[in-house]
C-alpha cells in the first residue's frame, strides 16, 4: 500500500542502532523501515541528515501558578511552539493546584489551558502538595487510573515542601496504584537557615541564591529521598541532579538495590554559579533550583551521562521574563534573591545543546542521545507509542543537520521569555524538521501548521533498571 510519507536517505537512529535507513509513514505511524524506496505520496529528501526519535521533554513548567503578581512567560501555545522548534514532539508539564484547588480541579484547569493550543503532544505530571485523605485516598488514585502515572513531591519551597512522613504517605499511594514518584531533593530547613544568615549579613544579590543552596543541601536530600523510597519500597526519579556528590548517592542507592532513576539538565553542564554573580541584576537570569555549580561538577555530570548513570536529560523549562515585574524583576527581587522567581527557559535549547556538546564533541553516541532525550522518557513515564523510530510507533521524528553551526540567540527563539541563559552559545548540529505523527510541525527552525498536539493518557511506568 502506498505510504503517506517516505523519509529518504537519512541516517536513522533506531533501537537497532544508527544506520542509513528510509522511513515509511502511514496514518501517523511508522509502518516501514528499510533500504528500498517504496511508493509514497510525499518524499522528504533527507540525505546528510540524521533522523532521531522526536524529543520528549519530561520536565517542563508551563502556565504554572507562581505566586501573587508573578506570571510564567509561556502559555501552552508559546511553550509548545518553542518545543517543536527545538526538535521535541512531546512535553510533560507539571500540574500544580492553585490556592484551594483539588488535584482533580487543577487537572481540569490545565486541560482548559492546553487543549487545542499545543503544537506537540502533552501529558501532565501531577504535583502533590496536599496530603489530606481526599487527595491521597481519592483524587490521586483516580488520576493515576486516568493516565497521570507520575507525580512530583518537593523537599524544598515554602508551601510545597513535604515532611518525610508526608513523602512516605505519597510514596505508599504510588506503590498501591502503580505510579512513579519524582523528587525535588533539597533540604528546606538547611536552605532557610542559610538564607536567614544571608539576610542578617545584608547579602541580597542573585549569587546568594546559589550560596544558600550549596551541594550538601542537595546531597543530603538526595540520600534521604532514596532512603524513604527504600522504606516505602517504590522506584523514584531524582529530578534535576546538579552535582557529583548527589550522583554518588544515587550510585550508592542503586548498589543497595534501590530503584532510583536520575535526571539532569543542560544548566548543569554549561552554566556555573559565577553566572549568578554577573554585574548588576544580570545574575537573576540564571536563578534556578538547584543552582548551576562549577566546572568540576560539570565533569561529574558528564561522566554520569557518558556512563549511563542518567536515564533522563530534560530541560526543567521554567520561564520568566527578565525585564518584567511579573518575572525576574519582581517586587523586592533587586533587594533580595529570595524574591527572584526560580527557573530558566530551556525547552527550545535542551536538544541542540546536548547534540552539540555531547554528540558533536564525541562524548556520547547518537544512540545514547536518543535514549536520554526520548526513548527513556517514553519508557519511564508510560508513553507506549512514543520514543523510538520503530515500526508501530507514532511517526514522531526530528531531522538533524549535523553541519549547521550557529550561536543560540534570543532573537531566533520562540519561547515567551525575553532572554535565554545561553545567549551567544555556539552550537553545531540543529534540528531542521520535526514531524508529529507524520505531520511537519517545524521546518527550517520555524514552527509550521496548526496546533496538532494531543493530550496523552499514560500507562504504568516501565522499570528501566
Ligand atoms: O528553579 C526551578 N527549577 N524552578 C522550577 C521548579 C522546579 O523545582 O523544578
Ligand atoms: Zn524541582
Ligand atoms: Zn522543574
Amino acid at each position: 500500500m502506498t505510504l503517506d510519507t517516505l523519509i529518504l536517505g537519512a541516517r536513522a537512529v533506531t533501537p537497532a542502532g544508527a544506520a542509513l535507513c528510509n522511513i515509511g509513514i502511514r496514518g501517523g505511524r511508522i509502518t516501514w523501515l528499510g533500504e528500498d524506496v517504496p511508493e509514497a505520496a510525499e518524499v522528504i529528501a533527507a540525505t546528510g541528515l540524521i533522523a532521531m526519535p522526536g524529543g520528549i521533554d519530561s520536565h517542563v513548567h508551563i502556565s504554572q501558578p507562581s505566586g501573587p503578581g508573578i506570571e510564567m512567560a509561556d502559555d501552552f501555545a508559546s511553550a509548545t511552539r518553542a518545543a517543536v522548534a527545538g526538535g521535541n514532539t512531546t512535553v510533560l508539564p507539571f500540574c500544580l493546584p492553585e490556592g484551594g484547588q483539588s488535584l482533580r480541579e487543577a487537572v481540569a484547569a490545565y486541560h482548559a489551558r492546553a487543549d487545542g493550543n499545543c503544537m506537540c503532544d502533552v501529558s501532565f505530571h501531577l504535583i502533590v502538595k496536599d496530603t489530606d485523605p481526599v487527595t491521597l485516598g481519592q483524587d490521586l488514585p483516580a488520576l493515576i487510573a486516568a493516565g497521570h502515572t507520575s507525580f512530583k513531591v518537593f523537599m524544598t519551597y515554602q508551601g510545597l515542601a513535604l515532611t518525610d512522613r508526608e513523602i512516605l504517605e505519597v510514596m505508599s499511594v504510588a506503590k498501591a496504584h502503580g505510579a512513579l514518584v519524582m523528587v525535588h531533593a533539597e533540604n528546606e530547613d538547611a536552605i532557610e537557615f542559610l538564607r536567614d544568615r544571608a539576610d542578617r549579613e545584608g547579602e541580597g544579590a542573585p549569587v546568594w541564591h546559589a550560596r544558600t543552596r550549596p551541594v550538601p543541601v542537595e546531597r543530603e536530600a538526595t540520600h534521604r529521598a532514596i532512603t524513604l523510597a527504600e522504606i516505602a519500597d517504590v522506584p523514584l526519579t531524582i529530578v534535576h541532579v546538579s552535582n557529583g556528590e548527589s550522583l554518588e548517592e544515587i550510585r550508592r542507592g542503586r548498589a543497595r538495590g534501590a530503584k532510583v532513576f536520575a535526571e539532569t539538565c543542560p544548566q548543569y553542564i554549561t552554566l556555573t554559579a559565577d553566572d549568578l554573580d554577573r554585574a548588576g541584576f544580570e545574575g537573576a537570569k540564571f536563578v534556578c533550583s538547584p543552582p548551576p555549580r562549577d566546572r568540576e561538577n560539570w565533569a561529574d555530570i558528564w561522566a554520569g551521562i557518558e556512563q549511563g548513570t542518567f536515564e533522563l536529560f530534560s530541560s526543567d523549562h521554567c520561564p520568566f521574563r527578565f525585564a518584567d515585574t511579573a518575572g525576574k524583576d519582581a517586587p523586592g527581587a533587586r533587594a533580595s534573591f529570595r524574591n527572584i522567581p526560580n527557573g530558566i527557559p530551556g525547552v527550545e535549547t535542551r536538544l541542540p545543546i546536548l547534540f552539540s556538546e555531547g554528540v558533536m564533541k564525541g562524548r556520547i553516541s547518537l544512540e545514547r542521545f536518543a535514549a536520554i532525550t526520548s526513548t527513556n522518557h517514553a519508557r519511564l513515564y508510560g508513553l507506549a507509542t512514543k520514543g523510538a523510530i520503530m515500526v508501530g510507533k507514532d511517526a514522531d521524528i526530528t531531522l538533524w543537520d549535523p553541519s549547521l553551526t550557529k550561536p543560540i540567540r534570543q532573537t531566533g527563539l520562540h519561547h515567551g521569555s525575553d532572554y535565554t541563559p545561553w545567549e551567544g552559545f555556539e552550537v553545531t548540529g540543529w534540528p531542521v524538521r520535526t514531524l508529529l505523527r507524520g505531520q511537519t510541525v517545524m521546518l527550517g527552525g520555524e514552527p509550521a501548521g496548526p496546533p496538532a498536539g494531543r493530550h496523552l493518557e499514560r500507562t504504568a511506568p516501565e522499570t528501566l533498571l
